[in-house]
């Protein structure tokens, strides 16, 4: 890019005052659940449609506590149409996990809502933008378009070091100053530009606000960009860690299944959701158990989203799950994933 970063964002801010999307039903509001809800129906759906829609699902569901009380068949009831079910029961579980753990409110920051089911970095990015002015960038497929291309950032996205690189240089051009003003209409602006100017073929050039800026435009080539040479279908999972630990340092580890995440590594007790995770614990454990907070874990293929849960036992006490205890001299030994060695680490 030929210009400072504090130019590229106050481009984008005042183009987007004058010449972006509003009057959405979306854009006038700071309600995490309007928002939320909104952004995933946007995800796979042209705005014309969601524009149907999202007033019918609200009045019927109108926060996020009524969405959380409905029977899943309702709510694939009301979505019917819009494809892509797995948003809905993925909408479903998120509203259920922000009523029983967050007390009904979503968490006001993209690094908790990003541990939320249905919740990829880009869309907690988006939630926390609009609603709470935070300075955290967003990088769907639109805004890629228009960043690899005003960068002239031209590795390949397929690689997950360089999709990281790019999620870094979307971070460092982001506006600094009146955040909560500026991070809505900053957010909104690259949105826009990607949906209505900066398209894959025939991009608008001649009249984008960023043609000055733009290194793809300069080299005369801005549909070579972004280059992604292998289709890749990133999933997210979420999965629940027991981190059972003596007094001693000791902690319980099992061998990983192969195949799988992980195959063959030393790791903690691994469970698919907190229920599974408690089912499999004498009830004098499943009493003491205690949650650390969620973090996100990248993998090249999927976002693992983990759920510490703790619970300190007398040494060499029987959690009745597979595995066995690793003394604290013993454990750091092992062959153990990054963030498991990470968590254990920092304990
Ligand atoms: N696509 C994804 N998010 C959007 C938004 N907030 N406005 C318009 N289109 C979008």
């Amino acid at each position: 890019m030929t210009a400072g970063p504090q130019e590229f964002a106050a481009r984008v801010v005042g183009w987007q005052r004058t010449h972006g999307r509003r009057g959405l039903p979306w854009q006038d509001t700071r309600d995490p659940y309007r928002v939320w809800l909104s952004e995933i129906m946007l995800q796979q759906t042209q705005v014309a449609t969601v524009l149907d829609y999202f007033p019918r699902f609200l009045r019927r569901f109108p926060d996020v506590k009524a969405l959380a009380k409905a029977s899943l068949d309702d709510v694939l009831a009301l979505w019917s149409g819009l494809g892509y079910y797995s948003r809905a029961r993925n909408l479903h579980r998120c509203a259920v996990a922000v009523l029983t753990q967050h007390g009904g409110e979503f968490p006001p920051s993209a690094q908790q809502l990003q541990t939320l089911p249905g919740i990829g970095r880009s869309t907690a990015g988006a939630i926390a933008a609009f609603c709470f002015g935070e300075r955290v960038a967003i990088l769907d497929g639109n805004v890629k378009r228009v960043l690899t291309r005003v960068l002239g950032f031209d590795a390949d996205l397929a690689v997950a070091t360089n999709e990281r690189a790019l999620w870094d240089q979307a971070t460092a051009l982001l506006p600094h100053h009146s955040l909560a003003q500026a991070m809505p209409r900053y957010t909104q602006g690259l949105m826009d530009l990607g949906a209505t100017i900066c398209l894959a073929r025939n991009p608008d050039c001649l009249i984008c606000p960023l043609r000055e800026l733009c290194i793809a435009q300069q080299r005369g080539e801005p549909e070579n960009y972004p280059v992604k040479t292998r289709k890749l279908k990133r999933g997210a999972q979420s999965l629940w860690l027991l981190l059972a630990h003596a007094a001693d340092g000791a902690v319980w580890l099992a061998k990983r299944p192969t195949p799988g995440v992980w195959a063959g590594l030393y790791c903690l007790p691994v469970f698919e959701s907190r229920e599974a995770l408690q089912a499999q614990l004498p009830v004098r454990i499943r009493a003491r158990l205690q949650d650390a907070p969620a973090f996100t874990h990248v993998l090249t293929h999927k976002d693992l989203h983990l759920h510490p849960v703790t619970v300190q036992l007398p040494v060499s006490a029987k959690t009745g799950l597979e595995g066995a205890w690793f003394a604290a001299d013993q454990w750091p030994g092992l062959g153990l994933p990054a963030p498991i060695r990470k968590l254990l680490s920092q304990r």
